[in-house]
């Protein structure tokens, strides 16, 4: 277990969201900055801070523009701080935001900070849109040309098929394997039927349809106003539905295998615009200010497999690794958040948790833990509220933190798969 200093403890403050749409909707015209910074800045407000007392801002981000390559840069220098705050973003693909807040905690631990903005942001709705090399290369050399007739001949070497937009792909660049695919594949080594992925992704609907009606959702979000005139006032995330049936599911398409597959737009969590900003101290500090903390950073575990194999398998390794960190047992845990890039992934990352054979092969005298839907993913998770990729960590560890304090919950654990093969797992613990 990570013992910090007397005082040095990181404990999570408070967080807020962007409420979280499907790409290409109610969030389209705004920028990630656009999003980052509204977050942030309400964030601010609600806690009351002064903008003085932030000594750094870390953002994850997945898809960054060219034009905007350190978008926490960008949220430090919103008017409520001073222009001097230092910031960076890092990528560790959807554990991103949860990377961020626990960098966050590192810093505080190591004495180098006492109060960190951490979180992350995506706007599916804006990816870059890039020229071939070919085209790009001959762009490039035309700067450099003397005359009119040099660069006209350069120019005359694009072909029609040169043109052709190149746009991000949600693949790994190791095997060409995309996201889906991968899900899909799991879901066949594992035996994951189709009927258990809809159950699942209907009780993610379900669930965060009902924590969005009591408010515990839209407690989280700061609302966005859209619209040319800035009247559309948007309080929630627009991807849940509560009104989802396993009827309706169940009529849904495979996507990413046509004729055999099972992974669906349904069970699938969906493209999304949206970011996320928790506010993290040293407990000292947090105290000295007057807050009161909602839980502590208790440890943390990053895991990386084979991409080729089972894309989605880290927290396999990742969730373990941070409870023997953490110095406690599945069974301490009264809360687990698990990342539903795919329900796929979701349980076939629970069946390693309980397997006799997967304790065997990390070396473990026995399974992790049998998963208890009573305590897990109690709001429902991205299927349902959707996945900015570099915003979920963040959402994760706020959502997990309020309710924890609703619950008087001791230990919760995030489990978050990503990109790479790698996997993420965090344990937060109560602060009284
Ligand atoms: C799966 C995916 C391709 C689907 O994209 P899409 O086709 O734009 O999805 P849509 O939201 O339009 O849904 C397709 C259809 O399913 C329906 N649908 C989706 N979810 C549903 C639900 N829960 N209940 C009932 N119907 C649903 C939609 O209404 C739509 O129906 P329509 O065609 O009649 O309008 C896309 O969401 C995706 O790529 N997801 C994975 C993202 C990813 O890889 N993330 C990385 C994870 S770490």
């Amino acid at each position: 277990m990570l013992t910090p200093p007397p005082g040095r403890r990181a404990v999570v403050v408070a967080g807020l969201r962007t409420p979280f749409a499907k790409a290409g909707t109610a969030l389209r015209d705004a920028t990630a900055g656009d999003l980052a910074r509204h977050c942030t800045r309400e964030l601010l407000y609600r806690t009351e801070l002064s903008g003085g007392e932030v000594d750094e801002v870390i953002m994850g981000q997945v898809i960054s523009s060219p034009l905007v390559y350190n978008i926490a840069r960008e949220v430090s220098l919103l008017p409520q701080l001073p222009r001097t705050i230092p910031a960076y973003t890092l990528n560790r693909a959807c554990a991103s935001g949860a990377q961020a807040i626990c960098n966050a905690a590192d810093q505080i631990m190591a004495g180098h900070a006492d109060v960190i903005l951490a979180g992350g942001v995506d706007t599916l709705s804006d990816v870059p849109i890039l020229h071939t090399r070919k085209v790009a290369q001959i762009l490039q050399a035309a700067t450099r040309t003397k005359s009119l007739r040099e660069r006209l001949s350069l120019f005359a070497q694009i072909r029609a098929q040169d043109l052709k937009p190149v746009a991000p792909a949600i693949a790994e660049p190791s095997t060409g394997e995309s996201m889906g695919q991968s899900a899909e594949k799991m879901a066949k080594e594992n035996h994951i039927s189709r009927e258990a992925q809809d159950q699942l992704a209907l009780m993610s609907h379900q669930r965060a349809a009902a924590a969005t009606a009591d408010g515990r959702i839209t407690a989280e979000i700061a609302p966005w106003f859209g619209g040319p005139n800035m009247d559309q006032v948007i309080t929630t995330d627009n991807l849940v539905r509560g009104d989802t049936s396993l009827d309706a599911l169940g009529k849904l398409k495979p996507v990413f295998d046509r004729r055999y597959g099972s992974v669906t737009a349904g069970n699938a969590s969906p493209l999304t615009d949206g970011a996320s900003t928790t506010l993290i101290m040293a407990e000292e500090k947090a105290r000295s200010l007057g807050y009161r903390p909602l839980t502590a950073i208790r440890s943390y575990a990053v895991a990386a497999v084979d991409p080729g194999w089972q894309l989605l398998m880290g927290p396999a390794y990742a969730v373990p690794r941070a409870l023997k960190r953490a110095g406690i047992s599945w069974q301490q845990l009264g809360l687990i958040e698990i990342h539903e890039a795919f329900a796929a992934q979701v349980l076939s990352n629970i069946q390693s948790w309980s397997s006799p054979a997967w304790a065997k092969r990390l070396g473990l005298p026995g399974p992790t833990g049998e998963v208890d839907w009573a305590i897990t993913n109690v709001m429902g998770g991205s299927i349902a509220v959707g996945h900015p990729f570099g915003a979920t960590g963040s959402r994760l560890v706020t959502t997990m933190s309020n309710e924890m304090m609703r619950r008087d919950v001791q230990f919760g654990l995030i489990s978050i798969c990503a990109q790479g093969g790698m996997g993420f797992a965090l344990v937060l613990e109560r602060v009284p």
